[in-house]
């Protein structure tokens, strides 16, 4: 009934393919309208805390859920022993499925984003912004490009999956990661050297005060390093089932931690000290991106080939979120059915390019959407992974799974079982009152 399992070829190559995992437009989209949005310096730092803080023991209870029991999301669960683990497994499946739809619709609008500024560079105009789904309403148009761009996405992701883990997924990692970094050092310099970039690194990072630090600065941060880290018994449980038996993870995890808040705040650097010097705003929301940075480079010196490096690299980092999206739906489908990886590939890629239809619709649609598959669902994900790790795996394979024994393994089993619950359990009650039932303001 299932293939023979493969497993992550190089130590080096298995920490990209996390960090690829974890990078995407979380880091370079959302955090920074994030930032944007509640006010800087400490956002940032608590941002930062909390990702390293609860993100290393989350994605250790992750990847051993995944290593465990040898299974992604559609069968972890239930081999975990979570009460109803079955159900859960199904219902994140379901989840994935719509999460990657819209994911994929954002990384379409930046493929074409990344087209328009490639062609500006060289003189041609093209509205990207034409992609952009309206407010409300419907624009043939917008829908049309969008098709054409998410169809576009689905067959290059499905190409990579299809070459398999080795040779597609940990391969396509081990180029496209460093070369995304080199791309945000290059922007940093660029950006860095702009007249009036100080005020814009100052109000990022240097203007840190306690007040700042409110309970809705707290919870954002702590559900944007959920969402920046793909946590949510998903993508790295099933990235977690290709994990070599045995293998310490300990460090990987440290790392891809570290590597994801450093794309982060890398992306930080490259955004505000530019948007601080062409006297823009910071806080333009979700708009950040597609709207203020576009603008952004079109006044810049050499903005269109700086705008298309940016664009490239984000679609880059995306990518490899995508491909770990669709990995998790087709893990799910030939661990569980009697069909080939390649007939798996087909049906699962035909199924989120239908999905995908719905967001492409409006912006209406498109944010709840996002709120409930994207942010919601995430922790709730989360927080059942490290449930069934702490509560319900026996606790000697919990042990053993953590590594060596001494005072690190003893803080990881307190942290996955009470620390990190507590701090999911505020972050998903937090949504429930505001986003969902607006009981609390937002902000
Ligand atoms: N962690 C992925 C991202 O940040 C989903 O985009």
């Amino acid at each position: 009934m299932t293939e023979v399992r493969e497993h992550f070829a190089s130590r080096l190559g298995t920490i990209l393919t996390m960090v690829g995992v974890a990078v995407g437009l979380g880091n370079i989209w959302r955090f920074p309208y994030l930032v944007g949005r509640y006010g800087g310096a400490a956002f940032v730092a608590f941002y930062v805390l909390v990702a390293l803080v609860i993100g290393v023991p989350a994605l250790l209870a992750e990847w051993t859920l995944g290593r465990h029991t040898g299974r992604g999301t559609l069968g972890a669960f239930q081999r975990g022993r979570l009460p109803g683990g079955r159900f859960v497994g199904g219902a994140l499946f379901c989840v994935v499925v719509a999460a990657t739809a819209y994911y994929t619709n954002v990384v379409g609008w930046v493929l074409y984003f990344a087209l328009s500024e490639l062609l500006s560079s060289i003189g041609i105009a093209l509205d990207a912004s034409a992609i952009l789904p309206p407010e409300t309403g419907v624009s043939g148009r917008s829908i049309l490009l969008q098709v054409a761009c998410t169809g576009v996405v689905i067959a290059s992701c499905a190409f990579v999956i299809d070459r398999g883990l080795r040779a597609g997924i940990e391969r396509a990692s081990t180029v496209i990661m460093p070369t995304l970094f080199v791309i945000l050092v290059v922007l940093i310099v660029r950006s860095l050297t702009l007249p009036g970039a100080d005020e814009g690194v100052r109000w990022f990072i240097g203007r840190f005060a306690w007040r700042d630090l409110t309970p809705t600065v707290m919870v954002a941060a702590m559900g944007q390093a959920i969402f920046s880290l793909s946590l949510g018994g998903t993508f790295m449980v099933t990235y977690g089932s290709y994990l070599p038996a045995g293998t310490p993870l300990r460090t990987s995890a440290a790392w891809t931690a570290l590597g994801d808040t450093t794309a982060g705040l890398m992306a930080g650097l490259v955004i505000f000290p530019a948007v601080f010097a062409f006297g823009l705003s910071p806080s333009s929301g979700p708009g950040l991106l597609f709207d203020t940075l576009p603008r952004v480079f079109g006044q810049m010196p050499g903005g269109g080939l700086f705008g298309a490096l940016f664009f490239v690299g984000l679609f880059g980092a995306a990518f490899l979120s995508d491909v770990a999206a669709l990995e998790v739906l087709i893990a799910g489908v030939v661990d569980n059915t009697a069909l080939t990886r390649r007939k798996a590939i087909s049906l699962m890629a035909a199924i989120v390019g239908l999905v995908a239809l719905v967001p492409m619709i409006n912006l209406k649609i498109f944010v709840a959407w996002d709120l409930t598959f994207g942010s919601g669902m995430q922790a709730l994900g989360a927080l059942l992974s490290v449930l069934t790790m702490g509560w319900f795996v026996q606790r000697a394979t919990l042990l053993e799974q953590l590594g060596d024994p001494g005072p690190a393994r003893r803080i990881l089993v307190t942290c996955i079982r009470y620390v990190i619950p507590a701090a999911m359990l505020t972050v998903g009650l937090w949504w429930l009152l505001t986003d969902l039932l607006h009981l609390l303001p937002t902000v």
